[in-house]
């Protein structure tokens, strides 16, 4: 989609498509008033007649408005003017994206970037107006033998604001939207990508043409000779039980001085758990293909970092393996001694997640972060505690988790925190190692993230448990590119 940014009357829009809005109970808003004035008022007549009056998730199509040269005009219900909060922005800007499609315009303008939303400025309007237009027309379809196509297919969508003062710094809130919306396309589309294609080769391959496409980054994939070298038995446990060699994917955009501590950012990279000897049910296992919705975030918001250039330094770390039952598989009981040097008793095949973190966590090292993140599909725990609204998220340092939590909130990409408080380490006590991979029923989630806590003491340190939010199931299957929005909205916010 071409975007672009422009302030300027509805009336004065030549255009395929005008978009306003209209607030509940039959109030127009400012775009709606200018377009009222110039077309002697044909829109409150029709709104008097009772055809739309302006309540949530309505529109109405208008053609040959008088007084107007655009081809449309799109009236879009905004609900309650004082209710329009940061989810119902989302709603009335993805509501005529919608309705928009239906229609044959290839274009248009679109006015509802200027609705009033408190606590949020011109720039967060045009930068989420992008985000969420890209996010409704995602289609994942490369895999089905005929494609619908669309004869008349949207191709540009102009915002506005309300004075040319807003522009320069809202084409810049619109450039964010775009990398970001792309990073998330990425992203969903390598998650959204059957395991037998998306393997841990294909992942390295895919870092590998990203690497080649932006100036600023410099990719390096590890295979399973150079891992044994360093030590990381603790991932290549994992991998043992699979035909499929495991990698380790390291992405770095350089985009300042080297001696500037980058953000170091850890995705699992499970491109398939079956749960290994541990195996799980059969019932919607299939899902299990978004065992690297971790890594694929990670990717993304490497490639959206790199597509703005951003000054800063950002590492993505990505172990990368199945998770396979075989005959070389782990069994539970087997012990394992980490890169750390730390040694873990494999009692469940299952909670593989942790182990492949744990060496990529370890190998983080080298890169003196200034905080480590790690994102990941880890505990079905988090489902059931946070559903698909929040990721779950945990740290050991709570300015971390505080920048983190409101990056979220201003992305509309939610997490929650969780405490990791050392009552909880006890669960992973083994009597034959360090630790045991598993810390019983209670606290699923807690103890993962106590388990990871263990190999980032000496850093500042974030944990995202994405296993609610990467994906939905059922009628709307589909990857959500989530959490890249929160991590560039963290990024951004480092600099600024
Ligand atoms: N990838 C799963 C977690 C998961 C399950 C995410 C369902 C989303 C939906 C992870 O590897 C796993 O299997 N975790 C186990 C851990 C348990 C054995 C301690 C789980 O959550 O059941
Ligand atoms: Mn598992
Ligand atoms: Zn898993």
């Amino acid at each position: 989609m071409d975007f672009n940014i422009k302030s300027g009357n509805p009336e004065k829009q030549r255009t395929a498509c005008v978009i306003v809005g209209i607030f509940d109970s039959r109030r127009l808003s400012p775009a709606a008033k200018a377009i009222d004035a110039v077309s002697k008022k044909y829109l409150s007549n029709l709104i008097r007649r009772g055809d739309m009056d302006g309540k949530k998730d309505q529109y109405l199509l208008l053609h040959n408005v008088p007084g107007m040269i655009a081809d449309r005009v799109l009236l879009i219900g905004c609900g309650k003017e004082r209710e329009i909060n940061d989810k119902a922005y989302l709603r009335i800007i993805a509501n005529s994206v919608r309705a928009l499609k239906e229609t044959g315009a290839l274009e248009a303008v679109n006015y509802l970037s200027e609705l009033t939303i408190k606590g949020r400025d011109h720039c967060w309007k045009v930068r989420e107006a992008v985000k969420v237009t890209e996010h409704i027309l995602y289609e994942f379809n490369e895999l089905k033998s005929k494609k619908k196509k669309n004869r008349r297919p949207l191709r540009k969508l102009t915002f506005t604001v309300p004075t040319r003062r807003e522009l320069p710094e809202s084409e810049q809130a619109m450039n964010e939207g775009r990398a970001i919306a792309n990073g998330i396309r990425l992203t969903r589309d390598l998650a959204n990508r059957p395991a037998n294609i998306c393997t841990p080769a294909y992942l390295a391959e895919q870092a590998t043409s990203l690497a080649k496409t932006y100036r600023s980054l410099s990719v390096n994939v590890l295979d399973e000779a150079e891992m044994k070298k360093l030590g990381m038995n603790s991932l290549l446990s994992v991998s043992q039980g699979s035909e499929e060699p495991a990698k380790l994917i390291i992405l770095e955009h350089k985009g300042s001085k080297k001696t500037q501590k980058p953000i170091v950012l850890v995705g699992k990279g499970v491109t398939f758990d079956t749960g290994g000897i541990s195996i799980k049910p059969s019932p919607a296992m299939d899902e299990m293909k978004y065992d690297m919705c971790g890594a694929a975030s990670v990717i993304g918001t490497v490639s959206a970092v790199a597509e703005l250039n951003l000054p800063i330094n950002v590492v993505g770390v990505v172990p990368t393996t199945e998770n396979m039952p075989s005959g070389t598989a782990t069994k539970p009981g087997d012990i394992f001694t980490s890169m750390s040097g730390l040694t873990v008793e494999v009692l469940n095949t299952d909670a593989e997640g942790r182990l492949i973190l744990c060496d990529a966590i370890t190998y983080s090292e080298r890169f003196n972060p200034a905080v480590i993140i790690d994102i990941a599909t880890l505990t079905g725990a988090c489902v059931i505690a946070l559903g698909k609204h929040a990721s779950g998220l945990m740290s050991n340092h709570n300015p971390l988790a505080r920048d983190l939590l409101n990056a979220g909130e201003e992305a509309c990409d939610r997490a929650w925190q969780l405490p990791l408080w050392n009552d909880y380490q006890q669960q992973l006590n083994s009597p034959f190692a360090d630790m045991a991979n598993i810390g019983g029923r209670e606290a699923g989630t807690i103890t993962a993230a106590c388990f990871l806590s263990r190999f980032a003491e000496k850093y500042h340190w974030a944990h995202l448990d994405i296993a609610g939010t990467a994906w939905l199931s059922g009628s709307k299957k589909g990857a959500t590119g989530r959490p890249v929005s929160l991590l560039m909205q963290y990024i951004l916010n480092q600099i600024k």
